[in-house]
């Protein structure tokens, strides 16, 4: 086994967006591409000599070979140690999870996360620091920078190692264990919340649950957890076989593309609860009988509600939100008495909170929900905490939402999403928010009056560093809000979200749509920005 140095040129698009590197997985395919961003990984981060590193991926089309050069040019760059899921299966929160367990110095997570998979779908890597989160900016930012100039990668020449079979096994001077992809984070869950308590409501006979895995990671996660550990009847879990193209389906857990359960959840016969989670594992969405959760108001109903899970009994230190998820979680930390922080779009943002043990949960309206039982959000996670409030409160999640609502008010909120739009298109768009903004204070739109309108900009509370043009905000004089952003995660095309949200103090007993709560500021954003003459749709292509 010799190590070999192999001559390379620098791809020049090797930007990590919101959350890793992700392209057409004919991208990745290309000679020495996903070499040369894994070798700028290894030049970047850090002394890895001797160090131990986790590495796992959701599944999807491309991973087994990936992991198999990922291994072979670890050993070659000096990496002491590797853990992989078997199978080469990880969870995005599984490998957090793991991270931490084992003290590592980092992980690699193989996903593009609820992009589609296959031959002709998405793949991704992101790099996962010490703590188990996404790697933060100034290290993407280097790795990114190293991308620019690198000139060769180490590769080990040696034959694949069997990553079906768990056990141990030498790649020259490098250790390599596959490992079970699941105990380790199902115990974690169990040591978090109440099993017992959850196995009676989920074999009581009384109340029906059903998780969608979307063909996706979570599939071995949710066989395990809830109809082994938890005795759910079989069948509780539905496309729950992982597959490499996740049964040509979309693996994002919203109410467009989770079409099979959102059909049951709002069918005959419904059961009463249902949720389903995205393609690595780490985003989720729940829905009652004939309901849905925005995932705003479920960040807040589990901050509400923390005391009741043991994981949480006593209570939280704070809770963070990116900046375009509602403020309904505000209402209720304002009523604990424990800061809420305003973060940009993605969990990247969140480690320095968690790990100064500012903040408990975290939550973001693309249906993400954590805490700081790792570093990432956790779609299972998030339907356990819900599970083991509805165990111990017996209600049904409309009920439960009404009483919520009563209690803090309620945040009428939703996503529209304009995707596959022209890139030009798409930044002549923002560009014509820019020019209006100078003018808008105090501009009215029917009964709203605009109260400000800026680029959001973070500066990190611990460690000051400062992220720019994190989305456009709008906010009225009532305490409305519209915000623009193109999202960073997608690789064909542009995709303008634009973010909807207004509050009322006291809403009816009876739920009003929240389209229909929101339709003069839709009406606003699309005057604002000229969204429909400008991308040339005449409606989004998801509404969330
Ligand atoms: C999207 C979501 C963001 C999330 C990210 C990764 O990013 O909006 O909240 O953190 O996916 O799951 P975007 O495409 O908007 O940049
Ligand atoms: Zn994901």
């Amino acid at each position: 086994m010799s190590i070999q140095t192999i001559a390379t040129q620098p791809f020049l698009d090797q930007k990590p967006g919101t959350s890793g590197l992700r392209k057409l997985v004919s991208v990745f395919q290309k000679p020495h591409y996903l070499e040369n961003f894994i070798q700028s990984i290894f030049d970047s981060i850090g002394d890895i000599q001797g160090q131990t590193l986790i590495l796992g991926g959701d599944g999807r089309y491309y991973n087994r070979p990936a992991i198999q050069i990922i291994l072979k040019m670890a050993a070659a760059n000096g990496i002491g140690r590797i853990k992989v899921g078997q199978g080469g299966i990880l969870s995005t929160p599984a490998t957090s999870c793991v991270i931490r367990k084992y003290n590592a110095f980092g992980g690699i997570v193989l996903s593009a996360s609820h992009n589609p998979g296959g031959i002709n779908g998405d793949f991704g890597v992101k790099y996962n620091i010490g703590n188990g989160g996404p790697a933060p900016e100034k290290v993407t930012e280097a790795i990114f920078e190293r991308t620019k100039v690198i000139d060769r990668y180490q590769i080990l020449d040696a034959s694949n190692i069997d990553l079906d079979r768990i056990g141990i096994t030498q790649l020259g001077n490098m250790t390599v264990e596959v490992i079970d992809s699941v105990i380790d984070y199902a115990n974690l869950m169990e040591s978090l919340f109440d099993f017992d308590r959850i196995r009676q409501l989920l074999t009581g006979g009384q109340f029906r649950m059903c998780m969608d895995a979307m063909h996706a990671v979570t599939g071995s996660y949710a066989h395990a957890i809830f109809e082994q550990r938890l005795g759910a009847p079989a069948g509780t879990v539905i496309n729950g076989i992982p597959l490499e193209d996740f049964g040509n389906g979309h693996p994002d857990p919203n109410l467009v593309y989770a079409h099979e359960l959102v059909a049951r959840l709002f069918g005959d016969n419904a059961p009463d609860f249902g949720a389903a989670s995205d393609g690595d594992g780490d985003r989720n969405m729940i829905l009652g009988n004939h309901f849905f959760v925005t995932p705003s108001d479920s960040l807040a109903v589990l901050a509400a509600n923390a005391t009741l899970v043991p994981g949480y009994r006593n209570g939280l230190a704070g809770i963070a939100r990116s900046m375009p998820t509602s403020a309904a979680a505000d209402r209720v930390a304002e009523k604990l008495g424990i800061d809420c922080y305003e973060t940009p779009t993605g969990w990247k943002f969140f480690g320095n909170l968690l790990d100064a043990d500012k903040a408990t949960l975290c939550g973001e309206e693309s249906f993400g929900t954590g805490s700081n039982h790792i570093r990432e959000k956790d779609g299972l996670w998030a339907v356990l905490f819900w599970l083991n409030i509805l165990a111990v409160k017996q209600q049904s999640i409309a009920s439960l939402m009404q009483e919520h609502w009563q209690t803090y008010g309620r945040n009428y909120y939703s996503r529209h999403d304009y995707e596959g739009v022209e890139n030009d298109r798409a930044n002549r768009l923002i560009a014509g928010i820019y020019e209006a903004m100078p003018t808008l204070k105090g501009k009215r739109f029917g009964q709203y009056e605009v109260a400000y309108g800026d680029d959001f900009s973070y500066t990190d509370p611990i460690d000051g560093s400062v992220s720019q043009k994190q989305g456009i905000r709008i906010g009225f004089t009532d305490g409305s809000r519209i915000v623009f952003r193109l999202s960073g995660t997608g690789t064909q095309g542009a995709t303008l979200r634009v973010y909807l949200e207004r509050y009322e103090a006291n809403p009816p007993q009876n739920p009003v749509d929240a389209q229909i709560a929101l339709a003069d500021l839709i009406a606003i954003a699309d005057e604002l920005a000229q969204i429909r003459s400008l991308t040339g749709m005449d409606k989004p292509t998801v509404i969330t």
